[in-house]
């Protein structure tokens, strides 16, 4: 997925603004970056490839300005293939997010006519068919009013918008009436108004003070941002609507770093404060969320990646605690067994960013299957929180940092609330939760960080790593391993720890290390055997667990929090792989070949 931004101001604002919005959307992805904007004669065009400068060359103020962070699909990484992208006449630029799926043949038809492209992406030939569009309505715009006249850009767009195929989001800017064109299908676009102008932007977070109030654009919208201010249209008829404004609740201590080093390590000592907000804030959408499991035939968590592994650890709770059947299915998978699914079943897609298009796809799917669709999402407004028809938001505030952290350990929190209000027992439920809140606030206290760090010391070059774990810590093996992967590029793999024995212990030599997490519960006696079956062939055991043992070479000690133990356990791997990540001296925050939100499949 990409950022893209832009903005139009009768009053005029520093370009810098866009390279700003560009620093906080780079989280969608940073290989190449790209700005764009109208002095009076001409189009200005800065762009590379690799990740936006500390400094970028001096820029003036500008009364209409666009930009873009890549995260390639289509094109190498290149200063050519970087948006934003250009029509033959130069009074065109584009900045997209997503596929043009059917962009082969619309390129080869236009070259034909030709169109002379710079780059070999998909986003360019946007650029070229509203060349091609706008051209043919030049020709036939003699005598048109002055608004059909305004509205040829707009009615272009529609138009070029309507022969792509795929899931996108585009950002026009038309030199000569300095507009700014807003379309988008699926892939997220917020606008927003303030007193310096309006603006549009892939995520809310970079309308922070610019913005007062904001419209998430729906599917069937195009918008028209001018000097005369933001208008909206239908994308399929062109008539006016009018535009539902909410206020913009983020502020600008939820986007900046708060004196942490990097989001990674910031977001990871939030979690307490997120717990503590959920365990105010949530507990009716977790009774809510709880009552339409009891009234579904079948309920079937979704999620990718770490939101994949909260699935996971939600099947676990709802069995442990409630005795209810609840099915975990990583959501690319999900189109593949949805045959099932009937109009008294649940969906509940987890999601932090609810832009995954893999979890949209499977909440589709469910609709399209008469299906019932609950969402914890983090972004509300997002595309998954307006598709579902029962949405749980996290509560986490903004999750900058590639890695899922408090978004993750907020899911489980809701999940374990849902489960005990489904067992009768939501009083113990909080009680668990306020326990471990305490235990994350020791798991991050120096005590525990400097044995984490020691951990870090003997692990940076390593190039393997096991992560064991059984029951309730198996989904938390996984995300360790996921987190550990991400950060430090460490080959790290999450076992159910019952598995060493049939294949995976075959990996171990001297010295490979192995973290096994081991709460007080019924998993103890087996997990440390298997950990010592490691150890006994050389392995090197770190063990996260509440007591120490024999079968550990290093203890990492953590608090008893019963059935809220993945909340805890989770967060000395999630420092461990900060930790490791600095050391290997890459950014935590902004992983190679990974993005925020995977918003293509
Ligand atoms: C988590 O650290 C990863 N960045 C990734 O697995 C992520 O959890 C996954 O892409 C799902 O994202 P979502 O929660 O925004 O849907």
């Amino acid at each position: 997925m990409c950022g893209i931004f832009g903005f139009v101001s009768a009053t005029g604002l520093p370009v810098r603004a866009v390279v700003d919005a560009l620093r906080t959307l780079e989280y969608r992805g940073y290989d190449s970056w790209g700005i764009a904007y109208s002095n009076d004669e001409r189009l200005i065009v800065y762009k590379q490839a690799g990740r936006l400068p500390g400094e970028v060359p001096s820029l003036p103020s500008t009364s209409v300005a666009l930009g873009h962070t890549r995260w390639a699909t289509h094109g190498g990484v290149s200063d050519e293939n970087a948006h934003p992208h250009l029509d033959c006449t130069e009074t065109l630029a584009v900045v997209h997010n997503g596929i043009i799926e059917n962009y082969h043949p619309l390129r080869q038809a236009l070259e034909a006519t030709g169109h002379r492209f710079r780059s070999t992406t998909d986003s360019e030939i946007f650029a070229h068919l509203l060349e091609e569009l706008l051209r043919r309505s030049e020709r036939e715009a003699h005598g048109a009013t002055p608004v059909e006249s305004e509205m040829r850009v707009v009615t272009a767009v529609r138009h070029a918008f309507e022969r792509i195929r795929g899931l996108n989001a585009f950002i026009i800017m038309h030199r000569p009436s300095r507009q700014l064109v807003a379309i988008k299908s699926t892939s997220p676009l917020v606008i927003g108004i303030g007193r310096a102008g309006v603006f549009v932007s892939s995520d809310a977070i970079a309308l922070v003070g610019h913005a007062e109030r904001i419209y998430y654009l729906r599917d069937d919208d195009v918008a028209l941002l001018s000097a005369e201010g933001p208008r909206l249209f239908d994308r399929c008829t062109g008539e006016p609507r009018p535009i539902r404004w909410e206020p913009l609740t983020v502020h600008p201590a939820d986007t900046s770093l708060g004196g942490y080093p990097h989001y990674l390590i910031k977001e990871i000592h939030e979690q307490p404060r997120v717990i503590e907000r959920i365990l105010r804030e949530r507990l009716e959408s977790a009774h809510e969320l709880a009552e339409l499991i009891a009234k579904s035939y079948g309920t079937f968590l979704v999620g990718c990646g770490t939101a994949g592994y909260a699935a996971l650890c939600g099947s676990y709770l709802f069995s442990r605690i409630a005795r209810r059947h609840v099915n975990a299915v990583i959501a690319s998978e999900f189109k593949y067994q949805e045959h099932f699914l009937t109009d008294r079943s649940l969906v509940i897609a987890l999601t932090q960013s609810g832009e995954t298009v893999d979890v949209i796809e499977a909440v589709q799917a469910a609709k399209r299957r008469g299906a019932t669709v609950a969402a914890l999402v983090n972004v509300m407004g997002s595309t998954v929180s307006r598709l579902a028809d029962f949405a749980v938001p996290l509560s986490a505030g903004p999750e900058q940092s590639v890695l899922s952290t408090k978004a993750y350990t907020a899911k489980l929190a809701i999940l374990l609330l849902a489960a005990h209000f489904l067992n009768g027992s939501e009083h113990v439920g909080l009680d668990v939760l306020w326990r471990a809140v305490e235990g994350m606030e020791v798991a991050l206290a120096p005590a525990t960080l400097d044995r984490i760090r020691a951990v870090a010391d003997r692990l940076v070059a390593a190039e393997h790593c096991y992560v064991i774990g059984r029951g309730l810590s198996y989904p938390t093996a996984l995300e360790a391993a996921l987190k550990i992967k991400e950060a430090t590029y460490i080959h790290a793999e999450g076992f159910a720890g019952g598995e060493l024995k049939h294949g995976v212990i075959a990996l171990i030599e001297d010295g490979s290390p192995c973290l096994v997490f081991s709460p007080l519960d019924e998993t103890r006696p087996d997990i440390l055997s298997g950990a010592m079956e490691v150890r006994s062939r050389g392995g090197w055991i770190v063990g996260i667990s509440p007591e120490p043992d024999e079968a550990f070479d290093v203890h990492v000690p953590v608090a008893d929090v019963g059935d809220a133990s993945p909340l805890v356990s989770i967060v000395p791997a999630q420092l461990l792989a900060y930790e490791l990540a600095v050391r290997r001296g890459f950014d935590p925050d902004r992983p190679r070949n990974l993005a925020k939100s995977v918003t293509v499949k």
